[in-house]
């Protein structure tokens, strides 16, 4: 049976800036199942990002229903809501966002209750980045940086994987690796992934792509 991992129902996010109103999110219904794996596309400005800040709880809706795991993020409390997007959710960004004074072990720790270098090690070698515990992430390529913010996401693992643009920053070849690994990921571990892409090439190793127009999907799933 697969469940809905994420919900959203008629969910709107309005930025008053003086007089006028921007609708980043203007009603957006969305159901996604567990194990599915969704390329959202659309132009700058569309809602993308917010989209997916919303999702993580790393941003609230400012009308709407959203639901992870069945859960109703709005009816949880602050430090529940902290709780489920730590133990739920992994991100990964187009510019990595490592901590570059931490090595690149300290950085897939850093989201762990209990230290578990072990675990870390495990997933940082399963990525292909075993010799690589100790580097700074400024000593890494790009595509080693971003497997780094992989690992780091994956450590608690999350049921969902949201990645904003993971191959915005990198060129086709490093792309590709990663958006392998990613499919795997899916496929293998049965990940749910939500993925923000501009590269129609990232976007097809997806098994649904959603077309994101102001502030709404072209073709949303209801
Ligand atoms: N903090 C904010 N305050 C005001 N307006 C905002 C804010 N964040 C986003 N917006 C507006 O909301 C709309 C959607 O922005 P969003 O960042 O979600 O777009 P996007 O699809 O991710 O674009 P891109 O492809 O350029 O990353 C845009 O019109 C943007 O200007
Ligand atoms: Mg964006």
């Amino acid at each position: 049976m697969n469940n809905t991992v994420l919900e959203f129902k008629n969910v709107w996010k309005t930025y008053t800036m003086g007089y006028e109103m921007i609708n980043a999110l203007a009603g957006l219904n969305l159901a996604l199942k567990e194990g599915s794996f969704t390329a959202v596309m659309g132009p700058s400005g569309s809602g993308k990002s917010t989209f997916l800040h919303v999702a993580g709880i790393l941003d609230i809706p400012s009308r709407g229903i959203i639901k992870i795991n069945g859960k109703e993020t709005k009816k949880l409390s602050a430090k529940e809501q902290a709780r489920l997007r730590r133990d739920e959710i992994g991100f990964i960004f187009q510019r990595f966002n490592l901590m570059s004074q931490l090595t690149v072990l300290e950085n897939v720790i850093l989201p762990m209750i209990k230290e578990d270098s072990r675990k870390a090690k495990k997933i940082l070698d399963s990525l292909g980045l075993n010799g690589k515990y100790n580097k700074l992430p400024g000593q890494l390529s790009g595509g080693e940086q971003q497997r780094v913010a992989i690992a780091r996401a994956l450590i608690n693992d999350p049921s969902i994987i949201l990645a904003d643009e993971p191959t915005g920053e990198l060129d086709t070849k490093n792309a590709d690796s990663i958006m392998q690994v990613l499919q795997d990921l899916n496929r293998k571990e049965g990940v749910s992934i939500v993925m923000v892409t501009h590269n129609p090439a990232s976007a097809e190793f997806a098994d649904e792509i959603l077309h994101m127009s102001d502030g709404n999907f072209l073709n949303g799933s209801k």
